[in-house]
């Protein structure tokens, strides 16, 4: 039987009845499909879901075409074809050109044992996101996925699943083929199983089969499309860009201006230091030790004064406390989780006996949001949220602290009409604290965009945090294995990623370091922190040469801020990653497809860093093209494989032909000074690069204070032209000069021209 009627959501939809139950299928546009299976009713949508509402996407026309072995429902406008063999409610989809893609091996099912959802894989595709993931590979094939979120009780090297967070989001690419993406709408526990050659299978302990799938054809168009539906990334402070010093923990306040002052007179580059634990009274979350931090809001100012913002831990963890007023106010008003017999929840956590507050509920976040009012008061400028899988521990930290597990999964939780149990949130526990965080920032500084930082978290976490990948150790199989981990949660629909530069747990050494922080450059969000008792892990505590190699790759990120804050921008506006797999770029050459150790930091730079110890060299894969490097200049044809020099302070670093790469002069912070001059660092090809600016800091780009600056290469006849302008947009930059600078004449030293910005349309030739 057909039916075709509004969806739970309200947006029109076919329903079929089916053998495994009734099938509900929505285009929320001609291209992004959603397939639903309820063993009952279907529920209705839950207020803490992450996507929007299928009746906000602009929807489609189909058609239905019916014989007896298949049921076709083809979105207008040459979108999408879903195939149903209503026998079976297996289904398949076709694209506009005829391809098939994304069928099923088998029946779904949904029912009261649980969800599973096979998908049949073709030979030559190719996997990848899955969030937050362990090992060096980048392509998943082959690997158990498990989505729960979990703080690993031993080191998260390869083979540890799960991890901190849960993102049940995938990408398929095959050379040739349409890539496609599915996200599971499903917070229960669940997992991904691609050991089976041939077969995708997802399972999921409860709840409904309620999955989007996301048509490319490119990988760039379904991660955009993917941000449609999972939520964009909020543009961030652009010092939120800038390097983050940080370690377990900098205390008392003396330490931390201590480490302040060594970066400044090592001419070290830095905005941001943060305050881990041991800044908290007993570890009691929004209070300061006295005794440590006499004056926070001095500390605060003075190093504001030389350019620092701070960035305080947060946990969920509440002391449990008579004479503590965040244990008072929580518990007056019933807002931890309480277990099945309606007893408050304690468990042990840094400050031994502790209750958990419920963030599935608004007025929980709400609470919580405005709670920071005691860090933000003091001048602190972020808040780096931790331990919120959630994890606890078996004894109290006091003695010891033992294994780790979370929450009985029984725990009734929710708003009240939306009553459920820990089970369908645990998921999202991370989720919500980062939303209260972000939204509680929002509300105590209107003017200012928020930066947080966040451990755990489900899909859609970008919505409200940046997040690192936990606590990895300092060892070489950890450096390599950031890369792939960062791209593919830039996969996942999450951006703003890093991990920990040198590594959290054991001691790096000085050639580790030095390579780890070449690598940390790349990363979106680039932070150094360290374990307490593990060795110190500043930049100068691995001797001057060290010293130097993090001083010119720190000298490098900041002075490529304006192209990273444009790629900022963009993740902000379209959901593209910031760094990429080369795949993102190159989806039709099978040699990047397993490439893990090669990374593209948007449209034009790709480096190849050393993660491996004692090489001096490494070869480098160059997809078709030309590829300039970025040190030498040398011009290099692609489709290629190179063996790249790497002696200890070099990173293999190349740019794309036509780029147009805009750069910034050195500063020890990102707000010291203006930009200027200018440097438009170029690169013989044919290229576009829409250069963005703003304030940095406000939301008056909502309104249109910014501005871009198209900036154009193309090769006519003998001669390269570079074309800068006109800015359009109302934002006005600070007076500057413009350098552009031209390479690739193979021995010759760059050529350059300079000229004021007037804002004024410019077009300059160079002869080749
Ligand atoms: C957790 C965090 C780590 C932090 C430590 C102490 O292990 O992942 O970054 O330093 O707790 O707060």
């Amino acid at each position: 039987m057909i039916t075709q009627k509004l969806s739970p959501d309200g947006a029109p939809a076919i329903y079929v009845d089916t053998p495994p139950g009734q099938l509900c299928l929505t285009f929320l546009q001609p291209d992004i499909v959603r397939v639903r299976l309820a063993g009952g009713n279907f529920s209705p949508r839950r207020s803490w879901a992450v996507p929007p509402p299928d009746h906000a996407f602009s929807g489609t026309d189909w058609e239905v075409f019916s014989d007896p072995s298949t049921l076709r429902v083809a979105a207008a406008s040459g979108g999408l074809t879903a195939n149903l063999d209503p026998a079976t409610g297996r289904l398949s989809f076709t694209d506009g050109q005829k391809r098939n893609f994304c069928s099923d091996a088998e029946p779904p099912k949904a029912d009261s044992s649980g969800v599973q959802c096979v998908k049949e894989v073709a030979d030559s595709e190719h996997f990848y996101g899955f969030g937050e993931r362990t090992g060096i590979q980048l392509e998943r094939s082959g690997r158990w996925m498990h989505n729960w979120t979990t703080d690993p009780a031993q080191m998260h090297s390869t083979g540890v699943d799960p991890m901190y967070k849960a993102i049940p989001v995938y990408l398929a690419v095959r050379p040739g083929g349409p890539a496609y993406g599915l996200y599971f709408n499903n917070t229960w526990r669940s997992s991904f199983d691609l050991r089976m050659p041939g077969q995708l299978m997802y399972l999921a302990e409860a709840g409904e089969l309620d999955y989007y799938l996301v048509y490319g054809p490119t990988p760039s168009e379904v991660t955009e499309k993917f941000a449609a539906l999972l939520g964009h990334m909020p543009l961030p402070p652009r010092w939120s860009l800038g390097y983050h010093q940080s370690r377990w923990s900098y205390t008392p306040d003396q330490e931390v201006r201590r480490i302040a002052a060594e970066l400044r007179r090592r001419k070290l580059p830095c905005d941001v230091l943060h305050l881990d634990i041991d800044y908290m009274d007993g570890y009691r979350v929004f209070t300061w030790d006295k005794e440590r931090f006499p004056n926070p809001a001095r500390l605060a100012a003075d190093l504001r004064a030389q350019g620092f913002r701070l960035v305080s831990i947060i946990d969920p963890g509440v002391k449990s406390d008579p004479d503590y007023a965040v244990y008072r106010s929580g518990l007056e008003q019933d807002y931890f989780i309480r277990d099945a017999s309606r007893q408050v929840v304690h468990r042990y956590v840094w400050p031994d006996d502790s209750v958990f507050p419920d963030f599935s509920r608004p007025e929980v976040r709400a609470w919580w949001g405005e709670l920071q009012r005691t860090l933000t008061d003091t001048g602190i400028a972020g808040i780096w949220n931790d331990m919120n899988e959630p994890v606890v521990f078996s004894l109290p930290f006091s003695q010891g602290g033992g294994s780790v597990g979370s929450l009985p999964v029984d725990c009734p939780q929710g708003p009240p009409d939306e009553r459920t149990t820990h089970a369908e949130v645990h998921n999202l526990y991370g989720s919500g604290m980062a939303q209260a965080s972000y939204e509680g920032l929002l509300k105590l500084r209107p003017e200012d965009r928020p930066f947080n930082l966040c451990r755990s978290g489900f899909a859609g976490i970008q919505r409200w945090t940046a997040s690192w990948m936990g606590d990895n150790a300092s060892s070489w199989e950890h450096l390599e294995m950031s890369l792939p981990q960062l791209m593919n949660m830039g996969l996942s629909g999450t951006p703003f990623v890093g991990v920990d530069i040198g590594g959290f747990t054991d001691h790096a050494t000085p050639e580790l370091f030095a390579r780890w922080i070449e690598a940390g450059i790349l990363y979106p969000f680039c932070r150094g922190h360290s374990a307490i008792g593990t060795i110190q892990q500043q930049p100068w505590d691995f001797g001057e040469q060290v010293e130097a190699i993090a001083r010119k790759y720190l000298e490098l990120r900041y002075r490529l801020l304006p192209y990273l804050y444009t790629l900022f921008y963009q993740a902000h506006t379209t959901g593209q990653p910031i760094l990429r797999p080369l795949l993102y770029h190159f989806p039709d050459d099978p040699a990047v497809f397993h490439l893990h150790d090669q990374a593209m930091l948007g449209p034009s730079l790709m480096a190849a860093p050393i993660v491996q110890p004692g090489r001096h060299a490494r070869s480098v894969y160059l997809p078709a093209g030309v590829w300039y490097d970025y040190w030498t200049s040398e011009r290099l044809e692609g489709a290629s494989t190179i063996l790249a020099p790497a002696p200890l302070d070099h990173l293999p670093l190349y740019v794309r032909a036509g780029a147009a790469l805009p750069l910034g002069p050195l500063m020890a912070y990102t707000d010291e000074k203006p930009l200027d001059p200018l440097t438009l660092e170029v690169y013989p090809g044919n290229g576009q690069f829409d250069f963005y600016e703003d304030d940095g800091h406000s939301f008056a780009y909502q309104d249109g204070e910014f501005t871009v600056t198209q900036l154009a290469v193309s090769l006519e006849g003998g001669r390269l032209v570079v074309s800068v302008g006109p800015r359009q947009g109302r934002y006005q930059p600070d007076p500057r000069r413009i350098i552009v600078r031209v390479h690739g004449g193979g021995s010759q030293p760059p050529v350059e021209e300079t000229f004021e910005d007037t804002g004024a349309f410019r077009r300059l030739y160079f002869d080749l």
